[in-house]
């Protein structure tokens, strides 16, 4: 339990705008602010954050909440996780009334396992006998001392329980160390055993020190090459790199994003101390949103074959999108960052890095190379292709500049191209539109509602519900009105069941000692249940009547639905069959 004066001190120490600014790029739009919602993709802003209620709202997804949902929602945390992590931005200590969070506690403690590991693994690697095959594989592989020391690999030998054994000794538990994927759990014996055997050891250390997790390579051609820790209570692969502990400090102009741990290495030991690597998985938002934060540009170093190459793609993408300016790294006569360096060298390295292509420049490129622009067909062919690539370009002085680029590689106008350009760009905004506001009204009438499952059910009902609500949320004489009894109503009334959780939050917090507060919900609903709970108060912070007697007619409402409902359950169930199925036929007959 985390006390409430701390959850109050955080909410007033931390600003919305300034915490969602460092994920989002908000922009001010009159009292409010507007950007991309970083929950859903789409292209014209629909997440709003309202600096007067302290709140966000996605119109897009219905994501929202206050800056605690926020944080849990980014950082994939869980409330008190969120919590803490708020807490240390704006740098209070928060003082655990007892059982502090399970989670950090975990958390802790695998970081701890970890680092013992580390440690076990590198002592193994400079022990003479037991290390030798490992240390001579990374020495084949050109690593200096210095650098071994530097990212701290280390060695796990061919043994079953070498680890295990070690662990045990310093006090970690079979099931800690099954928890932290340093053993596996033999499926006959039910024993621990060490996970990773006769491997080379990279510990990944995330930007606080850290180790979070280990990835380990085979010696030789076996399979699989890498074995990676899974997710654990202290480490998600989505949302780390690995280097990023050391390049961050030399990253604030350019990252360079490789594929391999080897290149990450290679390129730090051969002075490029901004490289950095994902871990084993193709890249993710949120990798790319951290990159956001310490860098202006990626220059994407993948591997030089054709997966490689698609994963740039993917890559040029996601990176194009947290508003990250992009390079892609062409190399000729070698497979990847790794390779390059050792037949080439640093120096012709630093050359291709500054010859490195924008985004735009590599698929400009990639089209010109599919068709023959001295045929007409092919040119037309070509240009649609390119206008097409410039109409997703969000600045307009961007699509200038490409457009002017265009014109000049085909030999055309630019007035033309620009006119297609815009013209198609018209047509996929309007579609944007349609379809944003076709999932809007499709959310509007309840249709895949996974939020409030019960509320198809029945639309009346659960309008007066959302009305009934959003008026407890958002004013203290309601909810008064019915703590006293002023207003008669109960959880019974409630039609769907997330309405009657909420009525029975929001009353048990109103007649608590210390009263009602809107971020203490978080304990004890989702994200998503606060995203709904934050539109039921939108809604009523945007109507002008609000008083008793809206109440009231909603509470009235409520229970004439519910009457009905509990007739309705009375008559012939084969009737309200045929009636469901006469009026889905109806519905198909309009829509065609
Ligand atoms: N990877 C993985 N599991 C595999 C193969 C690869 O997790 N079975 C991940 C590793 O993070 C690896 C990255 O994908 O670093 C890139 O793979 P690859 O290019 O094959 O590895 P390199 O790091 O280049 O290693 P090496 O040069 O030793 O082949
Ligand atoms: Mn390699």
């Amino acid at each position: 339990m985390i006390p409430r004066a701390a959850i109050e001190e955080i909410l007033y120490r931390a600003d919305i705008v300034d915490v969602i600014s460092s994920y989002v790029t908000l922009k001010r739009a009159g009292s409010n602010f507007g950007g991309l919602c970083p929950f859903h993709s789409e292209k014209t802003p629909s997440f709003t954050v309202f600096p007067a209620t302290k709140s966000f709202y996605c119109f897009g997804c219905g994501a929202g909440g206050d800056v605690i949902t926020f944080i849990m929602k980014t950082e994939n945390l869980d409330y008190p996780s969120a919590i803490e992590f708020l807490a240390q931005r704006v740098g209070i200590t928060i003082e655990h009334d007892d059982r502090a969070s399970k989670d950090l506690i975990n958390r802790k403690r695998v970081y701890e396992m970890n680092l013992e590991a580390a440690k076990f693994f590198r002592s193994c690697l400079f022990d003479p006998k037991i290390g030798e095959e490992g240390m001579t594989y990374l020495k084949s592989r050109g690593m200096s001392g210095a650098t071994i020391k530097r990212f701290g690999l280390g060695y796990a030998p061919r043994d079953f329980g070498m680890l295990t054994d070690h662990m045990r000794r310093k006090g970690f538990s079979e099931e800690e160390l099954i928890t932290a994927f340093l053993c596996g759990k033999s499926q006959k014996t039910g024993r621990a055993y060490d996970y990773f055997r006769g491997r080379v050891m990279f510990p990944i250390i995330d930007t606080t020190g850290n180790v979070i997790a280990f990835g380990g390579r085979v010696l030789d051609d076996s399979k699989p090459k890498y074995l990676n820790s899974s997710d654990t209570p202290g480490f998600k692969k989505s949302r780390n790199l690995f280097a990023l502990n050391y390049a961050k400090d030399d990253c604030a102009e350019e990252i360079i994003l490789c594929e391999g741990y080897m290149d990450v290495i290679a390129l730090h030991a051969a002075g490029f101390s901004n490289a950095v690597a994902t871990l084993g998985t193709a890249i993710t938002s949120e990798q790319a949103r951290i990159m956001a934060k310490y860098t202006k540009k990626v220059i994407i170093s993948y591997d030089s074959d054709e997966a490689g190459q698609r994963a740039a793609n993917r890559a040029m993408q996601l990176l194009g999108e947290v508003g990250l300016e992009v390079r892609i790294l062409k190399m000729n006569g070698a497979k990847d960052p790794d390779e390059f360096i050792k037949k080439f060298g640093a120096d012709r390295f630093r050359h291709i890095l500054k010859q490195s292509k924008t985004g735009f420049e590599y698929k400009l490129e990639g089209v010109l190379s599919r068709y023959d622009i001295s045929v007409p067909a092919d040119k037309i062919k070509a240009s649609g292709e390119l206008c097409s690539i410039i109409s997703e370009v969000y600045s307009a002085v961007e699509r200038e500049v490409y457009i002017a680029r265009v014109a000049e590689c085909l030999l055309l106008s630019p007035d033309g191209i620009k006119n297609d350009v815009e013209r198609l760009r018209g047509k996929k905004m309007r579609e944007q539109k349609k379809l944003e506001s076709r999932e809007a009204m499709n959310s509007a009438k309840n249709y895949g509602d996974r939020v409030n499952i019960d509320s198809v059910k029945n639309v009346a009902a659960n309008a007066a519900e959302e009305a009934i609500l959003g008026l407890l949320l958002t004013y203290e004489e309601h909810r008064a009105a019915v703590a006293n009894g002023k207003v008669e109503l109960s959880t019974d009334d409630f039609f769907t069941s997330l309405g009657k959780r909420m009525f029975d939050a929001i009353m048990e917090l109103q007649v608590s000692d210390s009263g009602f507060e809107f971020s203490l919900l978080g304990e004890t609903f989702t994200p998503d249940e606060i995203g709904r709970m934050t539109k039921y108060r939108l809604e009523r912070g945007q109507l002008t009547r609000n008083g008793i007697d809206v109440l009231l007619t909603s509470v009235d409402k409520l229970k004439k639905e519910k009457l009905h409902e509990q007739e309705k359950h009375g008559e012939d169930k084969f009737a309200a069959l045929r009636r469901k199925r006469q009026s889905a036929v109806e519905q198909k007959n309009k829509n065609l």
